[in-house]
């Protein structure tokens, strides 16, 4: 028996086969609105079920409740608003009750959206409840706040999956749900990461795979700020760690095709929200998860775990401090779990990485595996 997906069911807002092309046909009769590669991504979550039990994207109440109450309904715990912000003047003739369809930025019409609200936000507040900051310096208030005002809420029939990159690699919820049956595991562990796997994420996952059946590798392949390292350099890293360093019967690789927010602890909530409609039970949740810059206290994303009714949410957060290559006991440790001092331990700074990287030198092997260190300068090399 799997996990049962937030809010009670596993959505799914696909138009059904037989029906896409009549659907097609009458969205060329709508007004159509253009949105970027971020909605769609977000659109394409909503279509596969990752953030049920949302049928379209979210109203002026529900995201009120979410901003105040971090749920968005009675006993449904929800951290991010999940929202379609518009130019005015792109939305200017769309009216409540009208259906519309939805462009991406490709020019593919991959939606029809019945318009239930039309509504503005104070976005400052918004912003500052969701990145706890208003700090433009924040790639995720800079996003955000670039977005337009006038939000669109209401159910989504969407006429075509998002196809990215690493596409064999993409399973749904549906298809990770029977994979794990599949495999027999009943406890599943989730990494959520946007970076290569170093020795640190690597603990931790190894950490959390005792105590579980199976472990998703599940890299975030969303949009992501420009500096992040690109997701075809990442999947030839974790294939070259997978293939030496974890066994193949325990571990799955699965990309998860969500936009990266940068909201720290209240976007850890969210990825646990969306790995538990992935199947899994288990959740990670290290040192800054999903932090950037300075802007989140390091176990700032642990802490709101405590603010979450545990059962609500339904799958549980494995907490991690701060994890490093000891010199004293020669092996990853956190400060839980060797002694010494700062100087006993192997820390690197991700500038001081980037910089060896690009000097064509590769970080110690306490750090990172050698054939990861390997892929990743050959990229950073390219780049310089
Ligand atoms: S994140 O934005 O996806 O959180 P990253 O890919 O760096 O960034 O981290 C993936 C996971 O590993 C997160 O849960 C993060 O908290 C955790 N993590 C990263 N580095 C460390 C570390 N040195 N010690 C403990 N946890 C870490």
């Amino acid at each position: 028996m799997s996990i049962t997906p937030h809010g009670g069911g596993l959505v799914n807002r696909f138009a059904p086969e037989g029906a896409r092309e009549a659907l097609l046909e009458t969205a060329k009769t709508l007004p159509h609105i253009e949105v970027d590669a971020y909605a769609a991504f977000d659109i394409d979550g909503i279509a596969k079920g990752l953030f049920s039990p949302l049928t379209g994207f979210m109203g002026a109440e529900e995201t009120e409740r979410v901003l105040e109450n971090m749920e968005l309904r009675p006993g449904i715990p929800w951290t991010i608003p999940i929202l379609l912000p518009m130019q005015a003047n792109a939305v200017a003739s769309v009216e409540v009750g009208d259906k519309i369809a939805i462009d991406d930025e490709r020019g593919d019409t991959v939606a029809i959206m019945q318009v239930e609200e039309k509504f503005q936000l104070d976005q400052q507040r918004l912003v500052e409840k969701v990145y706890r900051t208003t700090d433009t310096g924040h790639p995720g208030v800079a996003y955000s706040l670039s977005r337009g005002d006038v939000y669109l809420a209401g159910p989504i029939n969407v006429l075509a999956e998002r196809c990215v990159e690493h596409q064999d690699y993409n399973l749904t919820p549906v298809q990770t749900r029977a994979a794990f049956e599949e495999r027999g595991w009943r406890r599943i562990v989730a990494f959520q990461t946007r970076n290569p796997i170093h020795r640190a994420h690597e603990y931790l996952t190894k950490c959390a795979l005792e105590m579980c059946d199976g472990l998703l590798i599940h890299p975030l392949m969303g949009t992501t700020k420009s500096d992040d390292i690109p997701g075809d350099v990442r999947m030839q890293c974790y294939h070259a760690l997978l293939e030496n360093y974890y066994p193949a019967d325990h571990v799955m690789l699965s990309i998860m095709p969500v936009n990266m927010r940068y909201a720290g602890p209240r976007e850890a909530v969210m990825h646990a929200i969306v790995r538990k409609n992935y199947g899994c039970t288990h959740f990670i949740v290290g040192r800054d998860h999903a932090g950037v810059g300075n802007f989140y206290g390091s176990y700032d994303a642990h802490y709101i775990f405590d603010e979450i009714d545990p059962v609500a949410l339904g799958i549980t957060p494995l907490f991690f401090e701060h994890a490093f290559f000891s010199k004293r006991t020669n092996e990853m440790a956190t400060k839980k779990t060797c002694p010494g001092t700062n100087e006993d331990h192997i820390f690197l700074s991700g500038t001081k990485v980037r910089e060896m990287l690009s000097n064509g030198e590769a970080p110690p092997p306490e750090f990172t595996r050698p054939e990861v260190a390997r892929i990743l300068i050959d990229w950073a090399t390219q780049q310089a």
